[in-house]
């Protein structure tokens, strides 16, 4: 992280056109293999020393299969290095498709009483993988059965620490038989990620609140957050679930009130939800950690600032929803260079610098004013809303602020976006991105400068700079998306062509290198020719003084290039490099009909009238010439 960037100044691809295939297209002189699918055996043989089957396309693999190997939906993803040819990625499992994951297509409704087996393998198809990996002779392959390997899952114990941590809001029949107040189970719909800067993982929970089932009165955080359904998602919550014998594992999905003793039911279960979760890849007995105090919401992912010794910490993260907000968070502790990772011994306790830098600060929500300028709102007691009461006052203690981030947000008088993903910042100038993925519900009636398209179906990516202290920011919009044939020039405003028009940006990443990578998914588009595609922009090469339009204007230069399109149906996200930059390692997600070939991702599934069991699964890109990728 403290490297200096090693800049370049042009794409060294051809863009890739549109086209829509059951295959991994990637620039002439590329190649791109598939790594890691849903279902790659981590370990041969289970705790109980169960022989681990192999990957099955007839559905029939078990739970316990499930547990010892990759999951589904392959989402944010970054790779650890351990040396020049070996490393740990750490992959995201946002959702899971039942019709894939189990025999014979199924639905849950299908079953009046779930099956315990079938429950688990969803739970465990869920949450984070962490894979040791090895290049040999070209190809990189998962170590099965290294020590490094571990699931992480939706049976995961884990503690919530930080601000809502020690209030009593996280109280639970669970906690109280496990005698540990501030532990929950496991992680999901883990969407975007983070890394920090001493080597951790970030796994950010998005869509987590409309898996309860309550049947009690709903109170107004949780009507706020979208926790309001007297059905479990999954009939995770059906009658087996009442047997004594699972209890915790499965009634924990219903959060209805039932007594006045929170240890007799969940009623405060859904309070464990909502967070950034920290995980040491390099310690696999290391416990996970829930990180309150950068707030409670649908995260998107998790970008820490430039950092600079003796300053705070910054870390940004996008809640993702139309006319939701971005969030920011400023640790009390200051950077110490001595925490980075590369000059941390083996062995170090990184969960513990977690704790230093990520449970006491400031969370704060960003105000996007009409000149460019922006302020950021802090979600503190001192906090003052826009009706000039303190939030102290309106909604309680930090930890009842952080349960309702949403409802202090709104209150501060935050600027609705068109559903921010991920944010990216940009080393060297400090710069911060933030995709803003679409919004077809913004009319004439709510635009608003820094979301200024009604029927937003394309979206944006806007960017800002800090100021000289932590509340004030100024910000432009870097680009529209756009179709590039049938829109008017009022809708196409940076220009884009055939070569490079895209949709819903989504994931978005800066290497070191100064390349701003932009992911997209399938979202709003009507008139858009590829909707699942990794493109590639230099913002250095732009003029970026501030004009009021849009950064990115291809009537200037050739500015933006598609690297890569990801097959049919599927959405292209996570992003993450080999230091030396030969090798991309990014993830193809909710594919139709892919991959055919095991190893080959550019091979097309052929026509043949045979039904696939699709797989979502990490790629990786290089170079059959060996070189660095883009250059
Ligand atoms: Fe899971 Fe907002 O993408
Ligand atoms: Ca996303
Ligand atoms: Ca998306
Ligand atoms: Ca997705």
């Amino acid at each position: 992280t403290s490297d200096k960037t090693q800049g370049i100044s042009s794409l060294g691809f051809e863009s890739v056109s549109a086209q829509g295939k059951d295959a991994f297209v990637v620039p002439e002189g590329y190649f791109a293999q598939v790594l890691a699918p849903w279902g790659t055996n981590l370990f041969s043989v289970s705790v109980d020393g169960e022989p681990i089957q192999p990957f099955k396309q007839d559905g029939t693999n078990t739970d316990i299969d499930q547990l010892h190997s990759v999951g589904q939906m392959n989402d944010g993803m970054h790779y650890y290095p351990l040396d020049d040819t070996q490393g740990i990625l750490c992959i995201n499992h946002e959702f899971i498709s039942n019709g894939t994951l189990h025999e014979e297509g199924y639905s849950p409704n299908d079953e009046v009483i779930r099956q315990v087996d079938k429950v688990r393998k969803e739970y465990y198809a869920h949450g984070v993988s962490v894979v040791h990996i090895q290049l040999s002779q070209g190809i990189w392959q998962v170590v099965v059965d290294s020590p490094y390997n571990r699931r992480i899952h939706l049976s995961t114990e884990m503690d919530v620490t930080g601000a809502i941590a020690g209030s009593g809001l996280l109280t639970t029949k669970f906690t109280a038989e496990k005698g540990r107040p501030n532990v929950t189970h496991g992680t999901y719909n883990n969407c975007g990620n983070g890394f920090t800067p001493w080597g951790t993982y970030l796994t950010c929970e998005e869509n987590w609140p409309g898996h309860f089932k309550i049947t009690s009165e709903v109170d107004p955080v949780r009507e706020r957050y979208g926790t309001k359904s007297d059905k479990a998602f999954n009939g995770w919550d059906t009658p087996f679930a009442y047997d004594e014998q699972f209890t915790g594992e499965f009634k924990r999905w219903d959060i209805s009130k039932t007594s006045d003793n929170p240890e007799d039911d969940f009623q405060n279960y859904d309070n464990g939800f909502g967070y950034i979760v920290e995980i040491d890849p390099f310690s696999p007995n290391a416990k996970p950690a829930k990180r309150s105090s950068m707030g409670r919401f649908r995260h998107e992912d998790c970008t820490f600032g430039a950092l600079e010794p003796g300053k705070p910490v910054v870390f940004y993260s996008g809640h993702d929803g139309r006319f939701e907000y971005v969030y920011k968070f400023v640790s009390d502790a200051l950077w110490d260079e001595s925490d980075a990772s590369e000059n941390l011994p083996q062995g170090t306790d990184r969960m513990a610098i977690g704790a230093k830098y990520m449970d006491e600060g400031t969370l704060y929500v960003a105000r996007f004013d009409e000149n460019g300028k922006g302020v950021w709102l802090p979600l503190t007691q001192d906090g003052v809303t826009e009706s000039g009461v303190r939030l102290g006052v309106l909604i309680g203690n930090q930890a009842e602020i952080i349960r309702n981030t949403l409802g202090a947000a709104d209150e501060m008088g935050a600027t609705p976006m068109d559903r921010p993903e991920w944010t990216a910042v940009d080393y060297d100038t400090g710069l911060v991105y933030l995709a803003l993925t679409n919004n077809t519900d913004r009319t004439e009636d709510d635009v608003n400068a820094a979301n200024p398209r009604p029927d937003n179906e394309y979206g944006h990516i806007i960017r800002w700079q800090e100021g000289a202290d932590d509340t004030e920011f100024e910000w432009e919009i870097f680009i529209f998306g756009s179709a590039s044939e049938s829109d008017a020039a009022s809708i196409n405003l940076s220009g884009l062509t055939e070569d490079n028009e895209f949709s819903s940006a989504d994931g978005i990443t800066f290497d070191q290198r100064g390349i701003l990578w932009m992911q997209t998914d399938s979202g709003a588009k009507k008139d858009i020719q590829v909707d699942n595609q990794i493109l590639a922009v230099i913002p250095s090469n732009l003029d970026e003084t501030n004009t009021g339009e849009p950064v990115v204007n291809m009537s200037n230069q050739e500015q933006v290039k598609r690297f890569a399109v990801a097959p049919t149906g599927s959405e292209s996200t996570g992003i993450t490099f080999s230091p030396d930059y030969m090798h991309m390692f990014t993830n193809v997600q909710h594919p139709s009909n892919w991959p055919h070939s095991a190893l080959n991702a550019s091979v097309e599934t052929p026509d043949d009238g045979r039904s696939w069991r699709p797989r979502s699964s990490t790629v990786v890109i290089s170079r059959y010439d060996g070189g660095k990728l883009a250059e």
